[in-house]
Parts: structure tokens; sequence; C-alpha cells
């Protein structure tokens, strides 16, 4: 019989995780603790902004016409350990507050409500982001209260989904990790992931240790990436360089490659910037923080680069004071392609501006209602346009392929200085200026 699965907590990765299995075919339950979330999800609505997930969602979820309604969502915990032979944890594991360790209380409560009802054989799969050493933890706790006792078992399944690609990655992973303690597990994981296992994923098997650090570690070397060329920006200031041309030189060295190394505002988001903070602590916990001290270096090579994109901003408006100045922002969310705008450099440039006087307006393709929850003092315009309309210096914070896209001419006749800074490096500077603008961007050289 195919087997069944539950998806515990239906954010980006469980919402993405939910329909992918249910497009893989099998029939899949969703829980969440959230009602607003289950019932927008029942009615084949995403909460959050993510390319292709709802189409993908509507197609299996039960009760919309045509789907295949192999997928449901619940509350209830007993429903879902009656219903499940696996269960993915899902869950997020947001940064302490006023720590850099990751807050274990929503995978902890998780597995514990999960647990409790596990009557029959069953295997949990972990895939939130945790501090290695918290698999051997939950599978003993597993043990402790699971009514079914050993026929219970726990596997860590890291998941490596970028938001903006969720569905991409999730259906077609470019590898899967799985970290078990069983023959009987890795079989389990190896008939959920038959078939893009036969499309060419790698299926990499694992201890829970490594399986929990491979996630920490790739995110730690995708920071590592971007704070490099950052750095090389800095020195290509002080010196005249181009660091976009220093990037693609050093990119055509196959060792090296060419992804990642877009100099500009820096890293944010939900994952890369906690999860190097949480590496950083669990490492001081297992005395082993020297070997991640060049961690530290990372974090703050990236933080000072919205300091930096306030200070070129001010260099470029004359220097002194923001007061007065009309400062267009375009772009709120962290990356393009999603609505996400937690620790988002854009957003955290735009609001130092507006701290120092200036008066900002924000427009971004999709992040506005999530930018005006975390920032409702900052001004929004419904528009690129209506943003730069009288505006002293106009910012491109987030990459959106609608800014690359802007007719520099026709915006040059809304703007009250044609004065541009491109904090992403990603328009075209020839076009720019031959609209007549006066563009600048990070590790570039004036003209
Ligand atoms: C990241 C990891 O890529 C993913 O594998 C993991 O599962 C979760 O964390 P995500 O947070 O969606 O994914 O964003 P990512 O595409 O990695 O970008 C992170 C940040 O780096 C963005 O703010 C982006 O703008 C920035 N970035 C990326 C750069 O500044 N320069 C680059 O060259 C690439």
């Amino acid at each position: 019989m195919a087997l069944k699965i539950t998806v515990i907590g239906t954010g980006y990765l469980g919402a993405t995780h939910a329909a992918a299995m249910a497009e893989l075919g099998f029939e899949v339950l969703g829980l969440d603790v959230v009602p607003e979330k289950i019932e927008m999800l029942t009615r084949g609505e995403v909460p959050m902004y993510e390319p292709g997930l709802e189409e993908l969602l509507r197609k299996h979820v039960a009760g919309i016409e045509g789907s295949t309604g192999r997928l449901r969502f619940t509350m209830d915990w007993a429903e879902v350990a009656e219903f499940g032979d696996v269960h993915f944890v899902c869950v997020n594991t947001p940064q302490k507050h006023g720590e850099y360790a990751c807050d274990m209380s929503y995978v902890d409560a998780a597995v514990e409500s999960l647990a409790k009802h596990l009557g029959k054989p069953a295997l949990v799969v972990g895939k939130s982001t945790v501090p290695v050493g918290s698999a051997e933890r939950l599978a003993a706790r597993i043990l402790e209260l699971a009514p079914a006792g050993g026929e219970v078992e726990l596997a860590w399944n890291p998941e490596f989904l970028r938001e903006g690609f969720a569905v991409q990655d999730t259906l077609h992973p470019d590898r899967i990790v799985v970290g078990v303690r069983s023959d009987r597990a890795e079989k389990t994981l190896r008939e959920v992931y038959a078939t893009p296992v036969g499309q060419g994923s790698p299926f990499v098997v694992t201890d829970f240790p490594t399986a929990e650090l491979v996630k920490t570690a790739a995110n730690s070397f995708l920071a590592t990436k971007i704070s490099f060329i950052n750095a090389m920006a800095e020195v290509c200031e002080a010196a005249g360089g181009d660091v976009a041309k220093l990037a693609e030189a050093i990119g055509y060295d196959e060792r090296i490659g060419p992804k990642f190394l877009r100099a500009g505002i820096g890293f944010g988001g939900g994952c890369l910037p906690k999860d190097i903070r949480a590496f950083m602590a669990r490492a001081g916990e297992l005395g082993a923080d020297q070997a991640l001290t060049f961690l530290r270096e990372i974090d703050s090579i990236n933080m000072r680069r919205r300091g930096q994109m306030v200070e070129m901003t001010r260099e470029a408006l004359g220097g002194g004071s923001f007061l007065g100045k009309r400062v267009a922002v375009l772009g709120a969310t962290f990356k393009p392609d999603s609505d996400d705008v937690r620790d988002s450099p854009a957003l955290n440039v735009a609001g130092q501006i507006h701290l120092q006087g200036g008066q900002v307006t924000v427009y971004d393709p999709k992040g506005m209602d999530n930018a005006r929850r975390l920032f409702p003092t900052l001004g929004y315009a419904e528009s690129a346009e209506a943003a730069v309309r009288g505006a002293d210096v106009v910012l491109h914070l987030t990459e959106w392929r609608e800014f690359r896209e802007l007719d520099p001419a026709a915006l040059g006749e809304l703007a009250g200085t044609r004065l541009i800074l491109d904090g992403r490096n990603a328009l075209d500077p020839v076009l720019w200026r031959k609209a007549g603008w006066t563009y600048r961007a990070m590790g570039r050289p004036a003209a």
C-alpha cells in the first residue's frame, strides 16, 4: 500500500512540501496550529507569494473542482497520528530574541504533540533547520512519549529550497540528504523520494549529526560567498576597480563558479542570517567556536553593506543631512519573486534613511503588505513610477525583473533628479546613462 504522508507546519517549507508530496502521488494531510492558515489552505489559497505554489495546491486540495483530492488540512493531532506512515516536521526555527541561538520551541512542541498520539508504527522526519544534536535528543523524546514506543523512528532530512523557486526545488531537488539510524528508515525515505531519485537527484545517506550539519554548512558557504564578493566590492571601491567585472572573471574558474557572486547590499531573509548565527552559537556550546569565528566576520561584512548603502546615498545627495530629501526605493523584499521582508536589506536601508529624516517612498511588486506591517511609518507608492515622481534619488534595492524592464527615459521624465544608485548591481549602466541618468553601483567606478 502506498505510504500516507503528513506535513506538520504549513509555512514556506511545509505548504510547499505538502503540495509536492501530493504531486508525487501520495495522500497527504497537513497540520498547522494557526486556524487562519488552515482555512486559507483548505480553500486552495497560499498565505504567501511563491510562484507556482497556488496552482500546485489547487491541483490537489480536496474539495476544489477538478483537483485530485489527495491533499487535506487539519488542526487535529490525533487525526494526523492515525493517518500517517511518514510525518514530516516543517515548523520554523527562528533566532531567539536577544541571542544568536535558534529557538527550538516550535520543533519541540510539534514533535511532542505528535509523539503522544503515535499508537502505530511510523517514521517522523525532521526537515526544519536545527542545531546539531537536536535529532538525537528528539529521538529519545519520541521513544519516551509515543505509545507505540520503538515502532516509531526518527530521521533527519534537511530542506534546501530557495524562496522564489520553492516548488521547483522541492519537486526536483539537487540532492536529497537523509540522516537515519536504520535500514528501515532509509528504505521508507527511498520510497517517498523514488520519483526525484529516479529523475537523477542524488540520495545521500548519513548519520544524524551529519544530516543536520549539511544544512548549516551549505548556508554558511553561501553566506561566505556573498560576503566574500562584498568584501571585494569594498576593496574595489577603495582601489577604483569594478567588482562586477571581477566577479565575472573569477567566476569562469570552474572551482569558483559564477553563482552567488553578485555584490550589493548583502543577504537577508529568514534563513541565511539566523542560520549562521545559530551555527556559531551551537559550535560555542560544543567547544568548537574557534572553527566558526570567521562567520562573525561574514555577518559583519554583510551588515556593514546596509550602512554603506545609506552613506553612498548621502554622498550622492551632496553629503550632510537627509532632511527634506525625497528618496524613491525600488524593492522591499529580501530577494525577488518573494513577498518575504524578514531581515530585508532593502527595507533596512529604507528605514535608516527615513529615521534620519529622508522622505522615503517604497514600491515593491509583491512585498507591500508585509513591508507596511513591519514598517508602517515609511511612505509607499502603488507603482515604480509613482515612487520615482519628484525623487531626488532612486535606490534599486531588490532585483525584481520589473525594475530591469523599466524604461529609464520615461522614468527620467518623472524623477526630480536623474540619479540612480543600484544596490544590487543588476541594472544595465549603459542603458541608464544613455537616458541621462547618473548611475552608481556598489563596488564599481562612478562613470
Ligand atoms: C537560502 C538558501 O539558498 C537555501 O538553500 C536554504 O534552504 C534557505 O536559505 P533563500 O533564503 O530563499 O535561500 O535565499 P537565497 O536565494 O539564498 O538568497 C539569500 C540572500 O542573498 C538574498 O537576500 C539575496 O538577495 C542575497 N544574494 C544572493 C546576494 O546578495 N548576492 C548573490 O549573489 C546571491
